[in-house]
């Protein structure tokens, strides 16, 4: 561990703290963006549409508004215009979807087409759901995958559309082993248990926001480029959020909040119902992917190519870049990474937790496991012989790559040097018995932030930083951090998140968040000690110093940064119904200095937890007639719940970041990072049948059949 304090203080960073806010959610204090009481306050409900494709011939809004404390219906002939030519503070442009009623175009089912606001929200919900709207309606396709010589290459979070080094097909018939399977992952949602909700207040000029998201500066930033208005006049403030996982950034109902509030003069709010976030909050899009590798006899990769292919909507082009973990995770002479992507009639999929890596780790790690039995090498042994000097495709050294440390640490733990590598042998009654593993890997990387802190007369410290804690403990760990830098107990320090007048910083997400606020908050205090140390005394309003880190962030040196994992499951299948049971998992994760282990440790099994319920549960159906979802609530859509999570433990090796003031990395995604591929390499080992389309139900046990 790196030794960040100086005497004898103990250091608050590495040691187990419960959350800050933890009191006021338990026992109700803390208030969510859809509960905090507003003078005045008004009730959108969003009408979306029920055709997939085509045109909105009318609304017929004077029936509703007629109806008792309705207030006004918006929509495409009456809402005001928006300007969407712009690049958000992601650096993208936005998805047009949220420019909501700009014009009369369809492009999927449950598309927002009206928002009616009411004095209540019943008012609101009744008059929504009496509104009539009169379509034109179009042929739509929504079949995925089907043959698609339509589809394209490109970038998406993972990096480039295509990488290319070698001669792939040369490589492969020199190869003694040859592997080629095509893998498939379903139409998956985030869902965050706290709905997405919205308060706008437009008051003389100045727009209020009170939201639910990753980042109020992303979401003030686009408002303000799209309603034409100064950044410094729209304050977004986002203080508890109950989860995001890439879907709390802008969305169709703060746009249309802002749109009624203004036209109001009143509050207005906006809560997306459950069944409306199956189609307003953004989603996993489904994949196909293909993996081909050839391996020397003793199993080193003379080639490999991972292509994948996943669906956006016809309005906005998001790519599920699932080929992207083989740009870090093995090398080969021959090496190919292809992201695809098709345009159908859907809701556009967004960033949803590990986006690329989720799906594409279940494809790769589980063609590494296929190799690894045809090699006749054990799994943990092939993968450490194509351990990579650098990044395959980037050519960079690594910052650290403790990869191989996770497995040692995980085998030893699991038990993995008594498996029987067998598939099909072990049968305890009904149940055949299986372990399988998988790597795992994320981006590690920081990005520009800026903090202040205050040193107050009282002896406290207040640190203001426009982080968002959505569920990740995120407060907790700068308060952990603040006090290492100022050299204080927690107990003196407050941290204050979660609004846009804060200035500056990255949202909570890319497994970046902690990192870079804990930078910019280090910075901060740490010229603030200097300045305390001149011991001219405090004044009554306190002593402020502000940091921004964008050029100590820009001068970090280029090499490849990523955390890393091993995961390990155990399953019993049970042949005569085909139900799969996780026994127990564990996860050995090399992912940097971890700030506080208590909520870390459920960082990552809420990861591990996501993975088996992306393996064996997770699946949207679409119905290509009708082209929405079959079942768009939590009933229809299967989660893992508590009889599905067996003893499932998480744990690290020490993997301090070099180039990190505070030694972070990040941790938000890699708990999911190949945990579906542990589990179905498992059900493999159990039954000897490979299951390479997710989720593993039990219709499909049963008709794939044992080897056993
Ligand atoms: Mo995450 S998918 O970057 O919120």
């Amino acid at each position: 561990m790196t030794a960040l304090t100086t005497g004898a203080r103990a250091s608050a960073v590495g040691t187990a703290h419960t959350r800050v806010e933890g009191r006021d959610k338990v026992t109700g204090a803390a208030r969510y963006a859809g509960e905090i009481p507003f003078d005045g306050l008004a009730h959108g409900w969003l009408v979306l549409s029920t055709i997939t494709r085509g045109r909105v011939l009318s609304v017929d809004a004077d029936p509703v508004l007629g109806m008792t404390g309705v207030l006004t219906v918006l929509h495409h002939g009456n809402a005001p215009r928006v300007d969407i030519d712009y690049t958000g503070v992601l650096g993208m442009p936005p998805d047009p979807t949220i420019a909501v009623f700009q014009h009369d175009r369809v492009p999927h089912a449950g598309w927002p087409v009206a928002l009616v606001v009411a004095e209540t929200s019943e008012q609101a919900r009744e008059a929504a759901e009496s509104l009539v709207v009169r379509y034109e309606e179009e042929a739509h396709d929504v079949t995925f995958p089907g043959e698609r010589p339509d589809a394209s290459t490109g970038p998406g979070p993972g990096g480039p559309g295509a990488t290319e080094k070698g001669d792939l097909e040369a490589e492969l018939a020199a190869s003694a082993f040859v592997l080629d399977a095509e893998y498939s992952t379903p139409e998956e949602h985030h869902n965050s248990m706290e709905p997405h909700a919205v308060t706008a207040l437009w008051d003389g000029g100045r727009l209020e926001v009170v939201d639910s998201n990753q980042g109020t500066v992303w979401v003030a930033d686009e408002l303000a480029k799209l309603f034409s208005l100064d950044p410094a006049s729209v304050r977004v403030r986002s203080e508890h959020v109950g989860g995001g996982f890439g879907s709390k950034g802008v969305r169709a109902h703060q746009v249309a909040a802002v749109m009624a509030a203004t036209s109001l003069s009143r509050p207005v709010r906006v809560v997306m119902t459950r069944r409306q976030m199956f189609s307003l909050a953004g989603y996993r899009s489904p994949t196909t992917q293909r993996v081909r590798l050839g391996a020397d006899a003793e199993g080193r990769l003379r080639a490999l190519e991972h292509r994948c292919l996943s669906r956006t909507s016809t309005v906005y082009e998001f790519i599920e870049s699932g080929a992207g973990p083989a740009r870090v995770m093995y090398d080969a002479p021959a090496h190919h990474t292809e992201n695809q992507v098709v345009e159908l009639d859907v809701p556009s999929p967004t960033f949803m937790r590990a986006p690329g890596e989720a799906p594409g780790s279940f494809a790769l790690e589980s063609a590494i496991d296929e190799l690894a039995e045809q090699c006749g090498i054990d799994p943990i042994e092939l993968r450490l012989r194509n351990e990579p000097e650098v990044g395959p495709v980037s050519g960079l050294p690594f910052s650290t790559r403790n990869l191989p440390a996770c497995f040692r640490e995980g085998a030893r733990r699991f038990g993995w040097a008594d498996r029987d590598p067998r598939p099909g042998v072990r049968r305890e009654g009904r149940w055949l018995l299986g372990t399988g593993t998988a790597a795992a890997s994320f981006f590690a990387g920081a990005a520009p932030s800026t903090a202040a802190v205050t040193a107050e007369a009282d002896g406290t410290f207040t640190v203001r930083i426009n982080a968002a804690d959505i569920g990740t403990g995120a407060r907790t760990a700068l308060t952990l951090v603040a006090a290492d830098a100022f050299e204080v107990p927690t107990d003196r320090v407050r941290v204050r998140i979660g609004d846009s007048d804060f200035g500056p910083a990255m949202i909570a997400g890319g497994s970046m968040g902690t990192r870079s606020w804990a930078w910019a908050v280090t910075a901060a205090a740490g010229e603030l000690r200097e300045r305390l140390s001149l011991g001219d005394g405090i004044p009554p309003e306190g002593i402020t110093v502000r940091s921004d880190t964008t050029e100590a962030v820009g001068a970090l040196a280029q090499k490849e940064r990523h955390s890393f994992g091993a995961q390990f499951a155990e399953v019993a299948v049970d042949v005569a119904t085909g139900e799969v049971r996780v026994r127990r998992m564990l996860g050995v994760f090399a992912a940097g200095r971890i700030v506080n282990p208590l909520t870390a440790r459920g960082q990552f099994r809420g990861g591990m937890i996501w993975g088996i319920s992306m393996a064996l549960h997770e699946e949207a159906v679409r119905d290509r007639n009708t082209g929405a979802l079959y079942g768009a609530d939590l009933a229809g859509y299967h989660v893992a719940t508590n009889a599905d999570v067996p003893l499932v433990e998480a744990d690290w090796v020490d993997d301090p970041d070099p180039d990190d003031p505070v030694g972070i990395k990040g941790i938000g995604e890699i708990g999911i990072v190949g945990a579906a591929a542990a589990v179905a390499n498992a059900v493999w080992h159990a039954t000897g049948v490979r299951h390479r389309a997710l989720p593993i139900r039990p219709d499909r046990v049963l008709t794939a059949g044992t080897r056993a």
